[in-house]
This record gives structure tokens, C-alpha cells and sequence, in this order.
């Protein structure tokens, strides 16, 4: 018989971190560095304390669990062979859900528990890892891409939040040494392979009754400020034909979202998910309207085109209203295919619990496409319900939950003995 995690165990630590940051109205908020992030950093130190497992942290605030000792036998004394990595994030969206990459997070370490405790002899390490800022509140996927590539010092100084406050600050606010933000590169060498269990967060899994999604590729994804700048002036007595309303332009933007995305694919997505208005007050025409955008698509050829017509529809709208306009667009993260031989280990892991499962690209993005850079990468998803996700009624049934962490300790398992199959 397989080993299998302990479900009473996982449940309850799911339960219990998602009294962190909960609401009234039920959603959680536990936006990065923010005093619930931190709340649930110290949570998970303390499951892994309570584990008996070493936690290390890096600059910008990954976590990274083990049992001492393990998988380092077979190597020889002083040597450590690369390590197979599974994790996901912490962080939460403004007012989201309990599963969304607490899952990943919590299946990880349960994995790592259950590994330590059964005393399976590995080849190789396993580390469960938390990333830090997955959801950008400051940049997205910011922990992986920390490992990925590294921030220049520049980058790191420019990030802003979407409360328009700036990372170095709110690093310095909660203690922490902003020029720790810039020294966090991975290894590559020291990283054998990298599996991430996550919600499917979209209706397809459930739709088709599987049990498993087998994750193929992960969407491309771009992210910009708009700003637009007009006059602000009285409500009552500046005349409509007079005014230079940034609100306006905006407005014209976001009308053409849907036409700018069906121009360029019947994948294509664009979204403003934030829009603040200055000084904001009922009575006062506007005279700066900040806007946040969030854009992509599976290809990123396509990606690129989506860029330039969204550039092009600000600078006219912006034209069209007499207003200026300041774009500032991150970098994109790309798409990426996952691992065939990762993805044949997962396959066979759901075969061996007798679990359906399906090939599936996800349209939300993960810290795994970062990773997936770094080592061969899979990801496993599990149905959520009705598809939603990024709100309070996010759901998963627990039998579900079960099911994707016993896949991914059969997978991490497998990995950490047997290795990867032939390409
Ligand atoms: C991550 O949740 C994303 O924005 O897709
Ligand atoms: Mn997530
Ligand atoms: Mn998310």
C-alpha cells in the first residue's frame, strides 16, 4: 500500500491558517507583508518547529522546510544531492479564498511530515517551500522570480503595491533589510526537480468529473499602471464642456477591453482590477485616476500584441479626453510548457490511487512557471467548485484535497527515490 498524508492533520492546518486574516464577511485578507502574512509566516514556522523540521528563509521572505538528514545518506558524508522542491504560497488576493495556494503550501509540508515520520530513505532531499508575494500585492510571483533571475537593486527600489506604497518601505516597516531583497538567487544545481499541487481556480476539472488535473503549460501574463492625469475642479460649477476628467479616459479604456482581447484571440484576457480616483471625494471632478491592469494570454507573441493595442487604446483615450497619460508596464512573465517526464510521474502516481486524471494548461499563474526554469516542473490541480477563485467563495471538498496530496506525496516520493523516467 502507497503512503498517504494524513488528512486530519492537513485539514486542520488548513482550517486553522485560514483564521488568519478572515473577515467578517467570510473572504481572507492576507496580503503580502501585511501584518495577517506575517501572522501566517510565524504559523507555519511553528508547524515546522512543532515537525521537527529546519526552516530557512531567504532576503525576500521564501521559506524552506526539511527533515534534517534526509535524502542526504546516499550521497556520502558532506555531499548533497539536489533537492526535489514542492510548495506554493502563503498570501492571499484582497478578500479571497482558504485554498488558494494554502493547498499547495500545506500539502507540501504534510508531505515532508509524513515522509520524515514513515522515515522513507530518499536519494535525495525533499523541501517544502512557501514563496513569498505570489499574488503581487507588490510584483507578482515575486518570491520565484527572486530565485529565477534575481532583482537589480533599481528594480526592487520601483516596486510599488497596489496601495501605491512602496516594497522597500513596507519591508523596513515589518523589520526586515530591504537590501536583503537582492540577494536571493537559486542554485540550479542544488534543485532536482520541482512539483506544485494548486485549486484548478477555473471550472474544467469539475466539469469533466476527474479527480486530477495534470497541468501541460501555464498562461503568459502582463501587468500595467495607467495613469491618467487631467484637472481636478469643481463638480457643480465647471461646466461638462470644459472639464480634462481622467475618469473619462479610463473609462474609455476599460470599455474596450473585450473588443482589444477578441482582436487578438479567443484566449486573450484583460482585466482593470483596481481604480482610485484622487483626490476621490463626490463633489470633485478628478484629477488623477491610477488604474491597474492585468492582461494574458497562453502565447507570448500574442501577449506582446496585446501590449501594443492597450498602449495604443490609453494614448488615445487619453487624447480623446485632453488628459496625459503615464503607462508603466512590468515585465511579462512567460509561458511556459511543464515537464513531460514530471507530468508522466504524476499521471502514474493518480493511476496507482485509482484516480481519473486529465491533461489541463492553466490560466492562472504560478509560481511554477518561475521554476520551471530552473528544473523540470509539473503541477498537479484538484476541481474547484463552480470554477471560482480570487473570492470568498472559493471552494474545494476535502476529499478532493486528499486526493491531490496523496498524488503529490506518490510524486515527490517517486522522484526522491526513483528519479525522473526516460525523456
Ligand atoms: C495568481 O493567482 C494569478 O494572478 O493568476
Ligand atoms: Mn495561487
Ligand atoms: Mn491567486
Amino acid at each position: 500500500m502507497s503512503l498517504t498524508v494524513n488528512m486530519s492533520r492537513l485539514r486542520g492546518d488548513l482550517e486553522s491558517l485560514s483564521s488568519i486574516g478572515r473577515l467578517a464577511g467570510g473572504g481572507i485578507t492576507r496580503t503580502s507583508f501585511s501584518a495577517p502574512d506575517l501572522a501566517a509566516r510565524e504559523w507555519y514556522q511553528a508547524r515546522c518547529a512543532e515537525a521537527g523540521l529546519t526552516l530557512q528563509t531567504d532576503g525576500i521572505g521564501n521559506l524552506f522546510a526539511e527533515a534534517p538528514g534526509t535524502g542526504t545518506a546516499a550521497a556520502g558524508p558532506g555531499r548533497r544531492p539536489a533537492a526535489v522542491w514542492s510548495g506554493s504560497h502563503l498570501d492571499t488576493v484582497p478578500d479571497g479564498g482558504a485554498f488558494d495556494g494554502a493547498v499547495g503550501a500545506i500539502a507540501a509540508l504534510e508531505c515532508v511530515r509524513r515522509l520524515a515520520e514513515e522515515r522513507v530513505e530518499l536519494a535525495r532531499p525533499v523541501r517544502a517551500v512557501v514563496f513569498a508575494d505570489e499574488e503581487g500585492n507588490y510584483n507578482h510571483l515575486l518570491g520565484s522570480t527572486a530565485l529565477e533571475r534575481g532583482f537589480s537593486r533599481a528594480e526592487i527600489e520601483a516596486m510599488t503595491g497596489r496601495d501605491g506604497d512602496r516594497l522597500v518601505d513596507a519591508i523596513s516597516a515589518i523589520g526586515w533589510d530591504p537590501a536583503g531583497l537582492t540577494s536571493t538567487q537559486a542554485d540550479p544545481a542544488q534543485l532536482y526537480a520541482f512539483v506544485e499541487l494548486h485549486i484548478e481556480q477555473g471550472p474544467n476539472l469539475e466539469a469533466s468529473g476527474t479527480n486530477i488535473g495534470v497541468v501541460t503549460s501555464i498562461v503568459a501574463i502582463g501587468g500595467a499602471t495607467a495613469e491618467f492625469r487631467g484637472r481636478a475642479d469643481h463638480a457643480g460649477t465647471t461646466p461638462m464642456t470644459r472639464r480634462r476628467d481622467p475618469l473619462r479616459a479610463a473609462a474609455q479604456l476599460i470599455s474596450a477591453l473585450p473588443g482589444i482581447t477578441a482582436s487578438v484571440s479567443d484566449t486573450a484576457v484583460a482585466t482593470c482590477g483596481k481604480l482610485v480616483t484622487f483626490p476621490g471625494g463626490s463633489n470633485v471632478v478628478p484629477g488623477l485616476v491610477r488604474m491597474l491592469l492585468d492582461y494574458r494570454d497562453p502565447d507570448a507573441g500574442r501577449l506582446s500584441r496585446l501590449d501594443e493595442q492597450l498602449v495604443a487604446a490609453a494614448r488615445r483615450a487619453a487624447a480623446d479626453h485632453d488628459v496625459a497619460l503615464d503607462w508603466a508596464a512590468e515585465a511579462h512573465v512567460a509561458p511556459v510548457a511543464l515537464d513531460p517526464r514530471v507530468r508522466s510521474v504524476i499521471d502514474a502516481s493518480a493511476g496507482g490511487l485509482g484516480l481519473s486524471a486529465v491533461a489541463i494548461p492553466s490560466g492562472a499563474g504560478h509560481d511554477a512557471q518561475n521554476m520551471a526554469t530552473l528544473a523540470p516542473t509539473g503541477m498537479i490541480f484538484v476541481p474547484s467548485r463552480d470554477g471560482r477563485s480570487h473570492s470568498p467563495a472559493e471552494h474545494t471538498d476535502w476529499a478532493d484535497i486528499e486526493n491531490g496530496a496523496n498524488v503529490l506525496l506518490a510524486t515527490l516520493t517517486e522522484l526522491a527515490t526513483s528519479g525522473l523516467p526516460p525523456a
